[in-house]
């Protein structure tokens, strides 16, 4: 039988090309032999404040990004995550099986808290909260970036704590990071590429050329002299480059970086290009999607699927550990 692979994704506006080259293209190319659940998590979403109507709308408009780039919602699940309530259930006895150390130890916590006046203890649960989307469905692999790995970490302590704790149901999950699971910002090589940074931070795979063309363009390429060493915007830009272009042209391109003749504004053009070869089609399908106009029905039919495997699994595991069944 295929192995079950799920993932997701927070609805935080719009999809950036470190989502799309570090997680999606691996979603979607896991379609082909693998039974994949894909997930928007909008519960995720809510450890933040965020306006309820943009929030809805960012579900909606991830939902219209995810399937342009080929997540297809016939062979994939595809669904918003707080229509299967399992999710939250499960997240409440995997609470009890983490350990508070544990989730202290968080990178992303401390930097997502850091300097904050508020800090919900919904984000302090968050990678509860993502053990249970993934062992909900008793999924095995979990493609993501990297920046996710240590979470997967605590997803597998979790799911060996209950297993050691109640009887041996769940899987441990692995994560699947492949190529582009660090694209950096092009304005601050030295950071994560990521929308909470700001606008000039990332560059959206639905953005308009005109914007990405100048925001590759002014990609910061030189900190300084670093002997030797690529420095990190260059590396950066040659990174999405090999994500983009063909084999040839990287290869030529690195030829001139190491024979000193590459010219920044060349190598800034060719990425670009290259980019926008891989953006363009996905734009075009995305407003297809948009005049099609029946996303929130994929998504229902999602739910449901989803929520057929997520509610026996969840009764299995009321009774593994002494709860009553739930109320019809
Ligand atoms: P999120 O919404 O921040 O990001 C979605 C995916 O994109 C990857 N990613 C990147 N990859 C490469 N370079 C970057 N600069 C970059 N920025 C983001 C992320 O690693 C991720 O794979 N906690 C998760 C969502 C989640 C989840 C799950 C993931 C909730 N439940 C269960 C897997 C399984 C998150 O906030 O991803």
């Amino acid at each position: 039988m295929a192995k079950r692979v799920f993932s997701g994704i927070q609805p935080t506006g719009t999809l950036h090309i470190g989502n799309y080259f570090g997680a999606i293209r691996n979603w979607v190319a896991l379609q082909e032999d693998h039974d994949c659940v894909y997930c928007i998590v909008d519960y995720h979403a809510i450890t933040v404040e965020v306006d309820p109507q943009v929030l809805h709308d960012a579900s909606i408009n991830m939902a219209l990004d995810l399937i342009a780039c080929g997540i297809d919602p016939e062979r994939s699940i595809l669904f918003v995550q707080s229509a299967v309530p399992e999710h939250t259930e499960l997240a409440w006895i995997f609470g009890c099986v983490t350990s508070y150390g544990d989730l202290t130890r968080m990178t992303q916590f401390k930097d997502k808290s850091a300097g904050k006046k508020f800090v919900s203890a919904g984000l302090f649960n968050y990678p509860v909260l993502q053990a249970a989307d993934i062992l909900l469905y008793r999924a095995e692999e979990v493609p993501v970036g990297e920046d996710q790995v240590q979470h997967l970490e605590l997803s597998r302590r979790i799911a060996r704590r209950f297993n050691s704790r109640f009887g041996e149901f769940f899987p441990e999950p692995t994560p699947i990071v492949g190529k582009g699971a660090r694209i950096m910002s092009l304005a601050d090589p030295e950071r994560k590429m990521s929308k909470s940074a700001g606008e000039a931070h990332y560059i959206g795979v639905m953005e308009e050329e005109a914007s990405i063309r100048k925001k590759v363009r002014s990609a910061v390429t030189d900190l300084g002299p670093r002997g030797d060493e690529m420095s990190p915007g260059v590396a950066n830009l040659f990174e999405i480059l090999e994500l983009s272009a063909d084999p040839e042209t990287v290869a030529e391109l690195r030829r001139e970086y190491a024979a000193g003749t590459l010219m920044y504004s060349h190598l800034k053009d060719v990425v670009f290009e290259s980019l926008m070869r891989v953006l363009r089609p996905i734009q075009a399908r995305r407003a297809e999607l948009v005049a099609a106009g029946n996303v929130e029905e994929i998504l229902a039919a999602g739910a449901e699927k989803a929520r057929r495997i997520a509610r026996e699994n969840m009764r299995q595991v009321r009774e593994m550990v002494g709860l009553f069944p739930c109320a019809r």
